[in-house]
C-alpha cells in the first residue's frame, strides 16, 4: 500500500544532489504527475507539495497566512540567515519593497541599458580572440557582478575582486564550510560598510543612488539600521548573481545544442525577449519556494497545520502540461511562456525580475553579433547541482 502523510503519498525524492543536466527537471515531472500533493520526507521538518500550475500560482497569494519564516522548503534552517526584504511579512515587508522598487522598476532598468550593453562588449571582446571560455566562470558570473555594482552606485572596477570575495562565499556556502564562509562574507560586509558610510558622508541624489536612498530613509518615522543596510546590499548580491548566472548557463547550454533555435534568434534578434521569457519557462532554477503555515487551513482539499511547511513547486508549475502544451519544448512564439512562475508571485515576487530580464537580453543580442556560432567543448560531461539549479562549468568553443 502507498504509505501516505494526512491523505499524500510520501515522496522521497532528494532535490539536493548533483546530476546530470537537466534531470531535476525528470524528476520535478514525475512527482507532479503522481499526486496533486505529496508528502516528501526527505528533510527533517518534511513538507507539502504544490506542483501544479494552479495551485502554486495560488499558493503564491496565500501571504498572510503562508510566511516565508520558510524561504526553501528543502533547507528550511537556511531561514537563520537574514535576508531582506525576504524575511519581512505584511505591512513592514510592503513598506521596504515600496523604498527598493523605485531602482528595481521597469524605467529605472531601462536606464541602465546603455552601461549593460557596454559592459557586455567589452566582456565578449576580451575573450572572444580566445576561440574558448568556460562560460559559466568567466563570463556568466562576471557580467551579474559588474551590473551588481552598478546598481549599488559602486565602482564596475572593482568588479574582480567582489567576484573573488563572492565566488568564494558561494563555493564556501556550497562546501558546507561555515569558517570559509564566514571570512569571505566578513570581507564582503566591510567592503558594504564602507560604501554605505562613504554615503553617509557624500550623500548622493537618492532617486537615483540606491545606498543614500537607503541612508535617508524612514519606515514609520525609524532610520534604517547600518546592519539592515549592509544586508540588503548582501541579500542582493546572494538574490541576483548566482541566479542571472544560472540562467545564462541553462541558456547557452540550450542554444550550443539546438542549432535551430540558435539561427532563429541570429536571423531575427527581435525575437530575444520572447526567447528570454521561454527559456525563463523551460528552465527555472529557482525550482521552489518554501513557505510557513501559520494557522490552520484546508486548501484545496489539503489539511494543513500550522507550523507545516509548503514547497511552491515553480519548476514543476512552469512545465505543467495542464498549462503549457508540450512543456519540454522551448518554443519561441509560445503565447503564454509569460505567465510563468520563475520569479515567483505574490509580494515576495522577484525584486530584480526587470533587471534579470534586462542582462539576459543585453547578453543574447551581443553576443551573437560576435560569436554566432559555438559549440560545448567535445567530451563534457554537463552536471547540475540540485537546490537552486546551477552548473558549474560549461565550457564553450568557437572558431577565429
Ligand atoms: C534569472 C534570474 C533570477 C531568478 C530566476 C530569480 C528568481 C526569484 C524568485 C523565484 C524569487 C521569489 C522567492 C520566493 O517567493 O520566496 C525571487 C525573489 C527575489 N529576488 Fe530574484 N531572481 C533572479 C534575479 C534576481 C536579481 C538580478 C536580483 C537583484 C539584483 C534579485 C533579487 C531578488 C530579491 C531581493 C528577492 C526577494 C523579494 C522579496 O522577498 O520581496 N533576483 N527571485
Amino acid at each position: 500500500m502507498t504509505e501516505t502523510r494526512r491523505g499524500c503519498p510520501v515522496s522521497h525524492t532528494d532535490y539536493t544532489g548533483h546530476a546530470p543536466i537537466l534531470s531535476h527537471y525528470g524528476l520535478l515531472d514525475a512527482d507532479r504527475e503522481e499526486a496533486r500533493f505529496l508528502y516528501n520526507d526527505t528533510t527533517e521538518r518534511g513538507f507539502f507539495m504544490l506542483q501544479r500550475y494552479d495551485d502554486v500560482q495560488e499558493g503564491f497569494q496565500q501571504h498572510e497566512t503562508w510566511t516565508t519564516a520558510v524561504r526553501s522548503a528543502i533547507r528550511p534552517d537556511s531561514s537563520n540567515e537574514a535576508l531582506l526584504p525576504q524575511d519581512l511579512n505584511g505591512q513592514p515587508h510592503v513598506k521596504l519593497r515600496r523604498i527598493l522598487n523605485q531602482f528595481f522598476a521597469p524605467a529605472a532598468v531601462r536606464r541602465m541599458e546603455p552601461m549593460a550593453k557596454q559592459r557586455c562588449i567589452e566582456l565578449i571582446e576580451e575573450m572572444k580572440a580566445s576561440g574558448s571560455c568556460d562560460f559559466v566562470k568567466e563570463f556568466a558570473i562576471r557580467y551579474p557582478t559588474d551590473m551588481f555594482l552598478a546598481l549599488l552606485g559602486l565602482p564596475v572596477s572593482d568588479g574582480e575582486q567582489f567576484l573573488e570575495w563572492s565566488d568564494d562565499y558561494f563555493g564556501a556556502l556550497l562546501a558546507g564550510d561555515p569558517s570559509r564562509a564566514e571570512a569571505a562574507k566578513a570581507s564582503i560586509m566591510k567592503y558594504f560598510d564602507e560604501a554605505v558610510n562613504e554615503r553617509r558622508a557624500n550623500p548622493r541624489d537618492p532617486k537615483e543612488d540606491m545606498v543614500s536612498r537607503l541612508v535617508q530613509a524612514r519606515i514609520d518615522e525609524e532610520e534604517l539600521t547600518q546592519d539592515e543596510i549592509l544586508t540588503i546590499c548582501l541579500t542582493l548580491m546572494l538574490a541576483g548573481l548566482d541566479t542571472t548566472r544560472s540562467a545564462l548557463g541553462y541558456i547557452y547550454a540550450h542554444l550550443a545544442q539546438h542549432d535551430a533555435d540558435r539561427q532563429a534568434i541570429i536571423d531575427d534578434p527581435t525575437l530575444i525577449p520572447k526567447a528570454v521569457e521561454e527559456f525563463l519557462r523551460l528552465y527555472p532554477l529557482v525550482f521552489q519556494a518554501g513557505r510557513e503555515v501559520q494557522e490552520p487551513q484546508d486548501f484545496n482539499g489539503l489539511e494543513l497545520e500550522k507550523g507545516d511547511v509548503v514547497w511552491l513547486g515553480i519548476a514543476q508549475a512552469n512545465r505543467d502540461p495542464r498549462k503549457f502544451e508540450n512543456p519540454d519544448r522551448f518554443d519561441v512564439a509560445r503565447h503564454n511562456a509569460n505567465q510563468h512562475l520563475a520569479f515567483g508571485g505574490g509580494p515576495h515576487r522577484c525584486l530584480g525580475m526587470h533587471l534579470a530580464r534586462l542582462e539576459l537580453k543585453v547578453v543574447l543580442e551581443e553576443w551573437h553579433q560576435r560569436i554566432p556560432e559555438y559549440r560545448i567543448k567535445e567530451g563534457t560531461e554537463l552536471m547540475e547541482r540540485g537546490v537552486q539549479l546551477s552548473m558549474s562549468s560549461l565550457p564553450l568553443e568557437w572558431d577565429v
